[in-house]
């Protein structure tokens, strides 16, 4: 991605990336890894989901296809305007126009609800590394004490934030910001791939996290 006077914590640097068509990764369907995902014994049966920075939503809809509840969060109007269409749609699927680090789970003007399950794929990773923690705060008043966090975090690499976004981050750094507040249950690692627009791997996904709160 280019650099651009705007920073990523702003709906206007990616209003410009989808404009000029430089959403690549945007795969125009569902993350082969989630579909995946959905057929493993440790994927949830049932729970409603919150996809936070879910772009133009097809992972959100591949959720509410297979029955969950889904909230797809995105404060880009491109974004958001797909997320709506998808919206009417899918009866089960909320979108919502927000930051999502205004979230509220006691507000219903900023969602309202805390779910069981949150996706997070590219969100994490999108996010400036000096709001990593913010973003595990709005995770923890987010999600159901029983609830579990799905992580499909990429790229997981020791190379500091890389070009970004996404900005790496390494397994090691994760360990150290959930330690406390997210226990790791489980670390899949799965099996499809994909390539996005620009013929990159989109095996980036090397791991699949499921967390819960520490309670
Ligand atoms: C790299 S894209 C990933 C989209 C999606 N998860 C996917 O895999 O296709 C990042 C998306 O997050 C959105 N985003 C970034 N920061 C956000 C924030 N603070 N609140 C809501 N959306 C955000 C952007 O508008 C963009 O659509």
């Amino acid at each position: 991605m280019t650099n651009m006077a705007l920073t990523p914590n702003v709906p206007q640097y990616w209003e410009l990336l989808y404009e000029e068509g430089m959403d690549e990764w945007d795969l125009g369907e569902a993350t082969p890894a989630l579909l995946d995902f959905f057929e493993h014994p440790s994927c949830p049966k049932i729970g409603n989901v919150l996809v936070p920075a879910a772009g133009r939503g097809w992972d959100a809809e591949a959720w509410a296809k297979r029955g969950y509840d889904v909230v797809a969060v995105d404060f880009c109007s491109s974004a958001f305007d797909a997320l709506e269409k998808l919206s009417e749609n899918n009866s089960n699927l909320i979108a919502l126009n927000t930051d999502m680090f205004l979230l509220n789970s006691h507000d219903k003007k900023a969602c309202g609800m805390q779910f069981d399950i949150i996706y997070d794929y590219f969100g994490f990773n999108s996010v400036h590394p000096g709001r990593r923690d913010e973003c595990i705060e709005m995770w923890l008043k987010m999600l159901k004490d029983c609830g579990i966090l799905i992580g499909f975090f990429c790229p997981l690499s020791d190379e500091k934030y890389g070009e970004g976004p996404p900005y790496s981050i390494s397994r090691e750094e994760l360990e150290a910001r959930f330690g406390g507040m997210l226990e790791i249950k489980e670390k899949i690692v799965p099996k499809k791939s994909a390539t996005d627009r620009a013929g990159r791997d989109r095996t980036g996904i090397e791991e699949i996290w499921l967390l819960r709160k520490t309670l």
